[in-house]
């Protein structure tokens, strides 16, 4: 993930170097943007060398009208729609100012107002400064409007003062951008078996069945358990997705493939969790020929394919396992009848004739039902923070 790191002028701004190793180490790719004032404490070389990357320093470049300079001056939109997150370590009261009041006179507070990405800052400045009302106001509105704060701790100032003011520990800063990102490590030491996407029944050497599952919803589960520090084994179905970084992809295609993928693999798991839209039917008999075109109507015989998630379920030993329910109707009372049917542990339902839920969206609206009665609906979230809120469930049933 891509995270701007705004460096603003004040004595702590020495301890951002030490912030980009600690968010190096948790693989974050950083981009460090300097204020002016910020060069009069420490020198864009340091943090060139420690990215291996030019410091943002300036919001343009030589007065010409070159095509790097044009490039230069629109480059706060690029970094801007790149990063997962903007972070100001440390934060002066007047940055805080600038942000307050969406005054962008600068790389850093264009930046601030280009962004859609979260927004981070941990304030340092004298005692007074930080008690001030002006500046206590600013921090309430950026609050207000989302962006996190990780307040500054309190000590020996570089001013001479004693009280709050100094920059918070790189670890409480790292610590919030990792949880802002929603990469938490709970799930160090687990394995994950996640499955994705459809899959394909053969009718002939050119046509089958399947259905309209993208894989979104699987690979978001997957890419979310490997930020929280699982191994993660994917067994998906054909999808045009981005595989996600570190996971151990297994491509199948039919429903058969995938049951052998799953069953082969999932000895190594504790939790499995299956969002495949898996075929419930396959053509009797796949045709070794193309199917002529005739007058009459064809009909084609239909078997049932093999329940993957029943399998599982009725040979867990200390596995968590998690079904979907995709459903177009009686959303609960089908749910139920899964949960109980296939013996999983979760069964999460999407009703797939919602808005913003079920194929090929970015969001889904689930309901989990769990084996001691209760029923946790969520609101419309993108699939990664559902796939998220899954996770957490999965957690708290393994702790208890
Ligand atoms: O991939 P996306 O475009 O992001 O869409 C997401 C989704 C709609 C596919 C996903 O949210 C979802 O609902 N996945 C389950 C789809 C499905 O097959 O539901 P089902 O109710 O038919 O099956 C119930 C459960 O049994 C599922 O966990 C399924 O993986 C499993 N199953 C089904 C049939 C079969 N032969 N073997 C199985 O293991």
């Amino acid at each position: 993930m891509k995270i701007a790191l705004g460096v603003t002028g004040g004595v702590a701004a020495y301890k951002a170097a030490e912030l980009v190793r600690r968010l190096q180490q948790e693989k974050l790719d950083v981009q460090v943007v300097m204020t002016r004032s910020a060069q009069e404490f420490i020198t864009p070389l340091t943090f060139a060398a420690l990215t291996g990357k030019k410091v943002i320093t300036e919001m343009f470049g030589e007065r010409d009208a070159s095509p790097a300079n044009v490039e230069s001056a629109i480059e706060h939109i690029a970094v801007a729609q790149r990063i997962d997150l903007l972070l100001v370590a440390p934060a002066t009261a007047d940055i805080l100012g600038h942000f307050a009041h969406g005054i962008a006179g600068d790389f850093l507070t264009t930046l601030y107002l280009a962004t859609k990405a979260p927004v981070v800052v941990a304030p340092a400045m004298n005692v007074n400064m930080w008690e001030h009302p002006a500046t206590q106001s600013n921090l309430a509105a950026l609050r207000a409007r989302g962006v996190h704060v990780v307040d500054p701790d309190e000590g020996y100032l570089a001013c001479g003062m004693t009280g709050a003011g100094r920059l918070a520990a790189t670890e409480a800063i790292a610590k919030k951008v990792l949880s802002v990102l929603g990469l938490r490590h709970d799930l160090e030491g687990q394995s994950v078996l996640v499955t994705a996407g459809p899959t394909c029944e053969d009718l002939d050497p050119v046509r089958f069945l399947t259905n309209r599952s993208s894989g979104k919803m699987g690979y978001a589960i997957a890419d979310a358990s490997v930020r929280r520090g699982a191994h993660v084994i994917l067994v998906s179905g054909p999808t045009d997705l981005r595989i996600p970084e570190s996971v151990d992809w297994v491509p199948v295609r039919t429903t058969e493939e995938m049951r052998t993928a799953v069953l082969e693999r999932c000895g190594e798991a504790n939790i499995v969790i299956m969002a495949a839209a898996v075929a419930d039917y396959r053509p009797a008999a796949s045709q070794a020929q193309k199917l002529k075109r005739g007058d009459a109507g064809l009909t084609i015989e239909l078997e049932p394919t093999p329940d993957i998630l029943a399998q599982l379920g009725g040979n867990k030993g200390g596995r968590t396992i998690v079904g979907f329910a995709a459903e177009t109707e009686r959303i609960a009372e089908n749910a139920r009848a899964k949960l109980q049917r296939k013996g999983a542990d979760i069964i999460v339902a999407n009703d797939v004739t919602q808005e913003g839920a079920g194929f090929d969206t970015d969001t889904n609206i689930v309901t989990l039902f769990l084996r001691d009665g209760r029923e946790i609906p969520l609101p419309k979230l993108s699939k990664f923070d559902v796939a998220n809120r899954i996770l957490d469930q999965i957690l708290t049933l393994r702790a208890s």
